[in-house]
């Protein structure tokens, strides 16, 4: 069977992840979570003091990160793995919540990222969700889904998240962490967060993850189906 790439983009929240690993689960594809790489690069840089604003201090320090995903078989998820390290559950943080956007919007963070986030999908089969891998890192693949949701439910569903690892983190500090990610996501000077042309629009606001996934499974399907026949 043809294999092919499928993106999820979307404001943070909205269950792009869920989706896509359940959809590569299916299909029998590759989950890539491009956000937890933009994740790993600040946890680096906040533990190495380097300041993100300073081209020449970035550039040295990109050189020193090695990413990885590691698939984990108790779980059943791809964990993040960083120079050898795995550092899933430390970019799930509020202190890197709070500065990945800011990383994000650096030229030279977003050039590596999307260097080996392409690298990932030359064999295609996979499934890469985030804010600019329909626009900007596989503006040629195939399926391109665009997710939103209700913020009143992306705030909840962060915050119960949030509680699970840490029971004092505020609900408000969850709101205005959501809002200014989305502010600097969609504001910034390179691949901001944008709707792709020819992406399928999926709000999940009032479906369950069951629902959302047959969906996409169908537009996977039909998506395979014509690149088959087109052989
Ligand atoms: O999906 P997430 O919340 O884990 O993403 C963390 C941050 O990384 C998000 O605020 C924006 C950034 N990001 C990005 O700029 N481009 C991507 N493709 C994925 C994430």
């Amino acid at each position: 069977m043809r294999k092919i790439i499928i993106t999820i983009d979307g404001f943070s929240s909205c269950g792009k992840s869920t989706l896509a690993q359940q959809l590569a689960r299916k299909l029998n594809y590759v989950f890539i979570d491009s956000g937890a790489m933009y994740r790993a690069i600040t946890l680096f840089f906040l533990r190495n003091h380097v300041d993100w604003n300073n081209s020449e201090e970035v550039v040295k320090a990109l050189e020193q990160i090695n990413l990885d995903f590691h698939y984990n078989l108790e779980t059943g998820k791809s964990e993040m793995v960083m120079n050898g390290e795995d550092v899933e559950y430390l970019i799930r943080d509020m202190l890197v919540a709070e500065k990945v956007s800011e990383v994000a919007a650096v030229k030279e963070v977003r050039e590596f990222a999307v260097k080996e986030q392409r690298k990932m999908g030359k064999k295609k089969g996979i499934v890469m969700d985030g804010r600019d891998i329909g626009t900007t890192v596989f503006p040629k693949a195939e399926l391109k889904i665009f997710m939103v949701a209700d913020p009143v439910i992306r705030v909840e569903r962060r915050y119960r998240e949030m509680l699970e690892k840490n029971p004092n983190v505020l609900l408000e500090e969850v709101k205005d962490n959501l809002q200014m990610r989305d502010y600097i996501d969609s504001n910034r000077e390179f691949s901001p967060l944008r709707q792709a042309k020819d992406a399928f629009v999926l709000d999940n606001s009032k479906l369950t993850t069951e629902e959302q996934l047959k969906i996409a499974l169908k537009l996977a399907k039909e998506k395979i189906a014509t690149v088959e026949e087109a052989i």
